[in-house]
């Protein structure tokens, strides 16, 4: 198979997985970064706290993407709702940090305003608002 047309099937495929949202021009290799943060308790409490600071105006209290209802701003987007375990799932770890490093608007770049590790942190929050059974305890 030609390299043309492995990577005209692999937008394809992010398109219709993104739920034709798509647009976010994930490389591949993202796929392939591994998080070296560990789960356990103290990450994940570093990680709310990094969470209310960042993205909670946003993404909602909850991860469940619904910005307070006394807010004065909206988006044309929809922030993510991380409460949405099919969706989540769907993205590799490599992915939703990719996401997180570098944005599309109106979800900002965290590139350089959080550090690599904090970003892992992050990630593994999103996991534990799909899947809040496996937050550690
Ligand atoms: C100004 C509002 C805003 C802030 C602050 C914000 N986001 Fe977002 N975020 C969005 C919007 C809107 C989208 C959807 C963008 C799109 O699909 O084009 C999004 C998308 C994402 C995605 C991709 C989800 C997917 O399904 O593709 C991730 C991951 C994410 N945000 C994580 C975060 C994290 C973590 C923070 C805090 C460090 C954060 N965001 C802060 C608005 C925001």
């Amino acid at each position: 198979m030609s390299r043309g047309f492995a990577c005209i099937a692999a937008c394809l495929l992010l398109t219709l997985t993104s739920g034709c949202s798509g647009g976010w021009n994930v490389p591949a290799d993202a796929n392939t970064l591994r998080n070296p943060v560990s789960m356990n308790a103290e990450t994940i409490a570093a990680a709310r706290e990094l969470y209310i600071a960042n993205c909670q105006k946003c993404h909602g209290v909850n991860g469940d993407g619904k910005i307070p209802p006394d807010a004065t701003y909206f988006y044309s987007t929809k922030p993510t709702n991380f409460t949405d375990a099919r969706r989540v799932d769907l993205m590799s770890d490599g992915e939703i940090f990719w996401k997180m490093t570098n944005g599309r608007k109106p979800m900002p770049a965290f590139k350089s305003k959080l550090s690599n590790e904090q970003r892992w942190e992050l990630v593994n929050l999103i996991r534990v608002f799909a899947h809040p059974e496996g937050a550690p305890k």
